[in-house]
């Protein structure tokens, strides 16, 4: 087992990973401050592993809620079943929330945490790859709103995170796919090493090498520790960690929160970011040939889905959280392992990208 840390004071807390760590009572229970703990899993996970984590909390006041699979339940209105069923058990301020499954029941019961009685312990058992190496770090926990993408949320950081691989191993492709465009992403932002690790080893790590899974995830969580020990609330170099998602959130709001992935839509955006960067002279033609040829090797998406129009992509666009007084900002490269965060790109160029990418432009 690998064990990192997140450095936030007194919010720092650790990130255990490696096999076997569901039956590690000792990771979890030093975390729980009260004898009230309530696991949150969902329709998919709870069956496959739920006896485990029932186990480890076998001498506390146990609840479980298993919430519908899918990030269409990602909403207010799911988190309220929480709250209900916090408190039909009468549960109070040292209760403790354990997110079970993927990055939507992270998300959300990170939420819930964060609300209930204005704040109470969560802790983060991360089960999908991208939530291993990402959602389950960093304290950004929220829902989505019909208009746009984990609109409604707050920071609100968990006690630890224990990302056991072995979970992964029942992880559908299509879902490790996805976890692996979460990877991709800290080799663009700023770890060149990294990138041409995933260019050599993607092929392992698709076909679950525990050695490949372990140093990725581990690799992931460094990059992104070390980044929420800067900025925790996004003032400035966190939003590096949002390199294509203000195009990928299009995609997943334009497409209902349904039939594309929280990583897919990450793949197609960063590629999008990519091709603006080099329509701005910033990025040069290899360095997006390559992020395409990794794309393709991890078998993501890398355009949007057809019918998708420039104009969805500016409405959708206009109402990212990165808009500030109007302006928006995105993240563009300008190389692999050299992310950048600006707001002063020319929007004829962006218009370009978005014409090249729904099939009106060149
Ligand atoms: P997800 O939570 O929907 O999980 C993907 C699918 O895998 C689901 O069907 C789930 O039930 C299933 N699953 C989970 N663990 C499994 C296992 N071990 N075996 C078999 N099936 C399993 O999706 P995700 O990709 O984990 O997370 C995406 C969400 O994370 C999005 O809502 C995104 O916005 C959010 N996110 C948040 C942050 C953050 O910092 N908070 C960062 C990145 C992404
Ligand atoms: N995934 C973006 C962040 O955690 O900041």
């Amino acid at each position: 087992m690998q064990t990192l840390h997140v450095d936030l004071g007194q919010r720092s807390y650790p990130i255990h990973i490696g096999p076997g760590l569901l039956n590690r009572p000792d990771l979890l229970l030093p975390h729980l401050s009260g004898r009230q703990a309530m696991v949150v899993t969902n329709e998919t996970v709870g069956p496959l592993y739920l006896a485990p984590v029932r186990a480890l909390l076998s001498d506390r006041t146990l609840e479980v809620v298993v919430l519908p699979d899918g990030e269409r339940f990602k909403t207010i209105a799911t988190t309220q079943t929480i709250f209900d069923q916090l408190l039909n058990a009468r549960f109070g301020r040292t209760a403790t929330l354990v997110a079970f499954g993927g990055g939507v029941v992270g998300d959300i019961t990170g939420f819930a945490a964060a609300c209930y009685q204005r704040g109470i312990d969560f802790v983060q058992i991360p089960t999908t790859l991208l939530a291993q190496v990402d959602s389950s770090v960093g304290g950004k926990t929220g829902v989505n709103h019909p208009q746009g993408k984990n609109m409604i949320g707050a920071f609100h950081q968990p006690r630890c995170v224990i990302a056991d691989t072995d979970t992964l191993s029942t992880l559908p492709d299509r879902e490790l796919a996805a976890g692996a465009a979460e990877i991709i992403k800290y080799g663009l932002i700023d770890d060149t090493a990294f990138f041409e690790w995933l260019e050599q080893n993607i092929d392992r790590l698709l076909a679950r090498d525990p050695a490949a899974l372990t140093w990725a995830i581990e690799r992931a969580c460094r990059n992104k520790a070390a980044v929420v020990a800067r900025d925790e609330r996004e003032q400035g170099t966190r939003a590096l960690l949002n390199l294509g998602h203000t195009f990928g959130h299009a995609i997943e709001a334009t497409t209902g929160y349904e039939s594309w992935l929280h990583g897919e839509a990450v793949a197609t955006g960063m590629l999008m970011a990519a091709d603006l960067s080099e329509r701005l002279g910033w990025l040069a033609p290899e360095a997006t040939i390559r992020l395409r040829n990794l794309l393709q090797r991890a078998r993501l998406p890398k355009s949007p889905p057809a019918g998708m129009s420039a104009a969805d992509f500016s409405a959708k666009m206009a109402i990212d959280k990165k808009v500030t007084d109007g302006r928006l900002k995105l993240i563009l490269l300008r190389g692999i392992g050299q992310g950048v965060i600006s707001d002063s790109f020319d929007r004829t160029a962006l218009e370009s990208t978005l014409r090249h990418f729904t099939g009106t432009g060149p």
